[in-house]
């Protein structure tokens, strides 16, 4: 990863990058250097016809001179997002191009924290090249410099530690599920989570599963040669006064079982754990922040598969908690092994605030697009809690009903509920319905959010990368410091 550090404005600088207002104006940072370049810079800035939008980066060449280039970054109106787009923005523009440059900062914490961020999350990469060097960056170091000292160390600090959080969680969906399996990701989590205090795991394996009813995981399960899992990762930090447990949909390979998906709808489906992985890595960010505040993350690990020995249509499973499920489509599998997690959360845990992060349905793609994720909850305080995280950190939810005239489609001849309500009508609401009848007593106090669309990036764009984008884990950070007794600490 790219060095970022913070420290005094220098005049020796040979790379300087200014920021740049809206309108084409300087942010005015009081250094003699900005100051004797002004006039130059004015010109230029005009010559470009620089916007100061913010992810827009002008290059000024000053062969010979020093400094030898100087960068005019749009930071746009300096909202937290237009930060992260400016360091996306330096961070592309610099790549390959050069080794280290300096960013002049105003004295704002969130402009560094989100600067910091930004450029870290676009030079993110995953590869699985045979030469090791291949698509590594030439740029090695950016100079966060300011005037005064104003916290910036603090806030790059806690950017560190989220975007540490979110790579992993990219880590994990963009991993071909080959070397993927169920067991794979839990020791993966075992191995993160042994290395932090404060953390403890628990892995549940096959057998543990069986003997504690785990029905719906087992059964999503069973075609696969590589058993399913169920992870139980948790931070409980001294102090805290709220307990809450992060749910994420965990299938390492989503075929689609015996009701197989066509070609198209399958070649992406290594990334159908995007929820467990961003559930667990928020785990394991909340303890590298040290927030005050209990966080449970159940990850529940299935491969989809198709076998002999694979879940059939028709086949009725026994969850976690005893309700029954009618699987009328294999493909349907997510809230079947959700359906358990949430059961074993909302009667084992007892949280006081329950959220599950899932991949489930095409049908929120459709109502919503790529980077808006689904929100059903009946909690308006949490939906607002959760609305306004994810603004802040560019991850937008939108707020969706669970409509109760919906509710008589989940009915089943034989079974409680059925897991594939009846196509083309509401698809992610009847999903969300589905979940709902697993939630127990916590069903005022949980919230769904279908993240299928935003947990791939198909382009470089702002502060994503081609490939997975470790979404919600941004979120999620974002919220939990919200939940802590005193406020701390801020993300
Ligand atoms: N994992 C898929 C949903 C999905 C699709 C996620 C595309 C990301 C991108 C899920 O298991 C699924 O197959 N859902 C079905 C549900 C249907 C059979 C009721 C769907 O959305 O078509
Ligand atoms: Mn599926
Ligand atoms: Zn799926």
């Amino acid at each position: 990863m790219i060095e970022i550090r913070v420290g005094a404005v220098e005049s020796t600088a040979k790379v300087l990058a200014l920021p740049v207002r809206t309108g084409a104006t300087l942010v005015p940072i009081d250094h003699e250097l900005a100051s004797a370049l002004s006039a130059e810079l004015t010109e230029f800035l005009d010559d470009v016809d620089h916007s100061g939008a913010s992810g827009t980066v002008h290059v000024l060449p000053r062969p010979g001179r020093n400094p030898s280039h100087v960068l005019l970054v749009g930071v746009g109106d300096g909202a937290e997002a237009d930060w992260r787009a400016a360091g996306a923005a330096v961070a592309r523009a610099a790549w390959a191009r050069l080794t280290s440059l300096t960013m002049h900062l105003p004295i704002s914490a969130v402009a560094a924290g989100g600067f910091a961020e930004g450029a870290w999350l676009a030079s993110y990469r995953f590869r699985l090249t045979s030469e090791t060097g291949a698509d590594t960056p030439k740029l090695r170091r950016i100079t966060l410099a300011a005037t005064a000292q104003f916290g910036a160390e603090q806030a790059v600090a806690a950017a560190r530690a989220v975007v540490d959080a979110a790579v992993l969680a990219r880590d994990l969906t963009n991993t071909p599920s080959l070397q993927k399996s169920p067991r794979w990701f839990a020791d993966r989590i075992s191995n993160a989570a042994a290395r932090r205090r404060g953390v403890a795991v628990k892995v549940f394996d096959e057998v543990e599963l069986r003997a504690a009813g785990f029905g719906g995981i087992l059964a999503v399960g069973a075609g696969s040669a590589r058993p399913p899992r169920l992870v139980e990762l948790s931070w409980r930090p001294r102090g805290a006064r709220t307990h809450v447990v992060l749910v994420g949909k965990g299938i390492t390979f989503d075929s689609g079982g015996i009701s197989i998906k066509p070609l198209d709808g399958m070649r992406l489906m290594r990334k159908d754990m995007a929820g467990a992985a961003a559930v667990a890595s928020a785990v394991l960010g909340a303890a590298d922040l040290d927030l005050r505040v209990r966080v449970t993350a159940l990850a529940p690990l299935a491969e989809n598969m198709i076998s002999g020995s694979a879940t059939r249509p028709g086949d009725v499973v026994r969850h976690y908690g005893g309700l029954t499920t009618e699987v009328q489509n294999t493909d349907a599998e997510g809230r079947v092994v959700l359906g358990d997690a949430l059961a074993y959360a909302a009667r084992r845990l007892r949280p006081d605030l329950l959220v599950d992060l899932a991949t489930l349905t095409g049908a929120s793609h459709v109502a919503l697009g790529k980077r808006t994720a689904a929100l059903f909850t009946h909690d308006d305080a949490l939906a607002s809690a959760l609305c306004n995280a994810g603004a802040d950190v560019g991850e937008p939810l939108w707020r969706m009903p669970l409509a109760d005239e919906y509710q008589s489609l989940l009915a089943s001849d034989v079974a409680d509920l059925t897991n594939a309500p009846a196509p083309g009508q509401a698809g992610a609401v009847t999903a969300a319905l589905y979940l709902r009848e697993f939630t127990g007593d916590l069903r005022h106090r949980w919230a769904h959010i279908d993240m299928s669309a935003p947990s791939w990036s198909d382009a470089h764009d702002g502060p994503l990368v081609k490939g997975a984008t470790g979404w919600g884990v941004r979120l999620l950070l974002r919220w939990l410091a919200t939940l802590q007794p005193l406020s701390s600490s801020s993300i």
